[in-house]
Parts: C-alpha cells; sequence; structure tokens
C-alpha cells in the first residue's frame, strides 16, 4: 500500500512510526514532512496546497491519504482527495469545522446540551466592548477562527479584555479569524486531552493524557504548542470518563450527525474538569501535538487497521486497544520558542533512542540533520509506572544534543500529585 500523510510535525512522525508498524505500508509519503522522517519519502509542498496534493496523490496511486494538520482539514482536503477516489483519515471540510469556528462549535453545544463555559458571541466590535463592561473577571476572549493556537486571551482585567477585543476585530491580530469572537466565561480545574476515533457511528475514546502548554517550569511563560505530556491523565478517573462518554463524547458525535455534518476522524476534545463536573474547553479535528506522541505509543491495536476501519464505518467491529501502561514526552526545544530563536545547529540522536523520537523542527542541511523550528523533537518513554517513563523520557532527552536546546525539566510532575 501506498499511503500519504499531510503535515510535518512530530505529532506527524508519531502516526507515521504507528502506521509503519504494519507491513501492508510499504511506501509512507510525508507531505511535507521534515528531514528527521527516515520512515518516509518526504514531498517538499504545503499542507494547505489541495490542488498539489490531489494531483501527486492521483500520480503516485496513493491507496489511502492521512490529513493530521486542521489548516487542510478546515479547507476541504479530505473531500477533495475523496472526490478523486483516494479514501481518507480525517473529517470532511463540513465537519472539521467543529474545530474551524468556535461560534459554530459553542453554538452546537448549545443547542444539544453539551456541557461548556457559559458564552456570547460578537461579530460588532462595539457591542463586544459594551459586553465587558459588566462581564466577570477573569474573561476569556478567543477569535472564532484558527489562530494557530495563539487566538485564546485570559484577561486578568477590564483593560485587558477591551484590548484583546480591540486586537481581534480591529487591529486584525489573527486576520480574518478574529472578525467574529467569542467571550466565555472563565472555568477552572484540571485539564484533560481526549483523542477519539469516530466513523460517526461509533466512538472509541484513546488513552486520556495531560497537555504542558506553557514554555517554562511551574506553568510559567507564555503559552506554546505543547512542551510535553504524559499519558494517561491521572485526574482522569474511570468515573469522569463514564460522565465524559455520556454527557460530552456521544453527545457531540450525535449532534455532527444531526447537523450534517458526520464526523469521521479523531475527533479531539479539550476538557476542563470544574467543580461542576467535566465541560468541553474546546473541540479539535484531529491528533493532538504533542498528545500523539504519547497516545499513539500506547496503542496496542493497528493503527492502519483502525484507521481504515473509521474510513469504512466498521469501527464497531474494530477492537482498539491500549496497553496498561505509562507515557512521557519531553519536547526539545530552540531556546527563545516560542518567540525568536536561532536555528541550523546539528542535532546528535544516539541510535538506541531513534525509535523514541519524533521530529518536528529540523531538516537535512548538507547530508547533517540540523534544527529548523521552535519545537525540534519529541522523545517519549513507556513504562509500569509515571515515575519511570518520567525518568526514562528525560534520560533519553539528555542523550539527543544540539546548541541552544530548551526543555521544561516537571513534564508530569503535575501528574505525579494528582496521584498522591
Ligand atoms: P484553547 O485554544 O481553546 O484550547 O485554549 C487554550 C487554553 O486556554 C486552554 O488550554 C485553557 O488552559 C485556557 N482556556 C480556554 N478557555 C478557557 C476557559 N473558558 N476558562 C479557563 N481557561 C480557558
Ligand atoms: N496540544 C494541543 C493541540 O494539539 O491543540
Amino acid at each position: 500500500m501506498k499511503i500519504l500523510v499531510v503535515g510535518s510535525g512530530g505529532r506527524e512522525h508519531a502516526i507515521i512510526k504507528k502506521l509503519k508498524e504494519n507491513p501492508a505500508a510499504e511506501v509512507i509519503y510525508a507531505w511535507p514532512g521534515n528531514g528527521g522522517m527516515e520512515e518516509a519519502v518526504c514531498v517538499p509542498g504545503s499542507p494547505t496546497d489541495l490542488e498539489g496534493i490531489v494531483s501527486f496523490a492521483r500520480e503516485k496511486k496513493i491507496d489511502y491519504a492521512v490529513v493530521a494538520p486542521d489548516d487542510p482539514l478546515v479547507l476541504g482536503l479530505v473531500d477533495r482527495l475523496e472526490e478523486a477516489g483516494i479514501p481518507c483519515f480525517g473529517p470532511r471540510k463540513n465537519a472539521a469545522i467543529i474545530e474551524g469556528s468556535k461560534a459554530f462549535a459553542k453554538d452546537l453545544m448549545k443547542r444539544y446540551g453539551i456541557p461548556t463555559a457559559a458564552f456570547k458571541v460578537f461579530t460588532d466590535e462595539k457591542a463586544a466592548l459594551d459586553y465587558l463592561e459588566t462581564a466577570p473577571l477573569p474573561t476569556v476572549i478567543k477569535a472564532d477562527g484558527l489562530a494557530l493556537g495563539k487566538g485564546v486571551i485570559i484577561a486578568e482585567t477590564k483593560e485587558d479584555a477591551r484590548k484583546a477585543v480591540r486586537d481581534m476585530m480591529r487591529d486584525k491580530a489573527f486576520g480574518k479569524s478574529g472578525e467574529t469572537v467569542v467571550i466565555e466565561e472563565y472555568l477552572t480545574g484540571p485539564e484533560v486531552s481526549v483523542l477519539s476515533f469516530t466513523d460517526g457511528k461509533t466512538l472509541v475514546p484513546m488513552v486520556s493524557s495531560m497537555d504542558h502548554k506553557r514554555a517554562l517550569d511551574g506553568d510559567k511563560g507564555l503559552n506554546t504548542g505543547g512542551m510535553g505530556t504524559v499519558a494517561p491523565n491521572p485526574y482522569y478517573t474511570e468515573k469522569i470518563a463514564k460522565t465524559c462518554m455520556e454527557t460530552i463524547f456521544l453527545p457531540t458525535m450525535r449532534a455532527m450527525n444531526a447537523e450534517g455534518r458526520t464526523f469521521k476522524g479523531c475527533l479531539y476534545f479539550g476538557l476542563m474538569l470544574t467543580p461542576r463536573g467535566p465541560k468541553v474547553i474546546e473541540y479539535n479535528c484531529r491528533f493532538g501535538d504533542p498528545e500523539t506522541q504519547v497516545v499513539l505509543p500506547l496503542l496496542e491495536s493497528d493503527l492502519l487497521t483502525v484507521m481504515r476501519a473509521v474510513t469504512d464505518g466498521t469501527l464497531a467491529e474494530t477492537p482498539v486497544r491500549f496497553q496498561d501502561k505509562n507515557a512521557c514526552c519531553v519536547i526539545l526545544a530552540s531556546e527563545g520558542y516560542p518567540k525568536s530563536y536561532e536555528k541550523g545547529f546539528p542535532i546528535t540522536i544516539p541510535e538506541e533512542v531513534k525509535k523514541d523520537v519524533f521530529v518536528a523542527g529540523a531538516k537535512i542541511l548538507d547530508g547533517k540533520l540540523v534544527t529548523n523550528g521552535g519545537r525540534v523533537l519529541g522523545v517519549t518513554a513507556v513504562a509500569d509506572s509515571l515515575p519511570e517513563a518520567i525518568r526514562d523520557a528525560y534520560e533519553k532527552a539528555e542523550k539527543i544534543t544540539f546548541e541552544n536546546r530548551f526543555y521544561r525539566k516537571d513534564i508530569g510532575q503535575r501528574a505525579l500529585l494528582a496521584k498522591e
């Protein structure tokens, strides 16, 4: 089989490595992939070049495609590939809107009684500013569309809230994404990420995980794409999982069906376990990054089989099993990320840890792998207990070297506290 994976990050590398475990996956093309993806044939190109991707897939007679990032999904790449007769993993455009528009997602939850923060949607700047006068603090302000994970501002003061609204609506800090804003209630409680496989009829949650979004130890510093993850998330008990299945996961799947927007692919639930029960913070229409780098290493079942079952609508008959173990992923970044940083430094990855490394921001220069991004790579360890997984992940991280290497030293510490 010839498989095409669209995307270039650590998440895509984790998907490619897992797909490769199936001998049927003869060739995997990554569009564009990155220099660290030795298992794939990388094809230069933009993940949003729908024309280019479809004609490449036709020309190479791709048997199966996996679209991993949000923007091509929201733009409708899956629809285009399907029209060309290529079966795909990922939601169609009319379902990817669950991530592509926060106003859509919030309205869906409201209409179908799915627990989430109270909210209002604004398309008019003055109306939004007027509302802020009486809104409780802190206030959460979100750009409606995709904003590279940066479109959420938690304003502690009225002045900050007004600034956020002006930045988004008047100064277009996030382009068109901020023309509509959602202003919502501030929630508190531990956050949990739950990815799920769904074919629109059956929904199978994957093992839960915990992201670490801030750049610095102790959850300080700027928000990033994610500096590390652990799985499972100890806050996510069996009882909470059951509540989420009944009040959030299945109702969401059914709501999308009722709207004529059947979701097939990986539906990601960003949850907050509030004192009043689990609530949805966000939906993503794709695998999370770096959640995937802990979730897929724990997947016992064959990923290609599960993905194809999602595409074929046979998920109910397909076993999806996870190992009863713990995983920890530490992201090695370039010092300075998420602001400016230098790149182009050679990366040394010892042979014995290579299989546990998911490369994100790197390229080949003069035959050598060099840094080429903020988040350079992730390294994952799987072990019987969380403390062992954390220890092993850091041992491996220490062995991977490049100039200006930076990583958080406390990935998993909050999870350990929760276990006590
Ligand atoms: P999002 O991009 O929607 O995941 O938001 C980014 C982060 O902002 C989340 O991971 C939360 O930590 C925080 N956040 C988003 N919405 C809320 C909310 N309503 N209350 C508190 N924190 C929030
Ligand atoms: N780690 C959060 C995300 O992928 O959106």
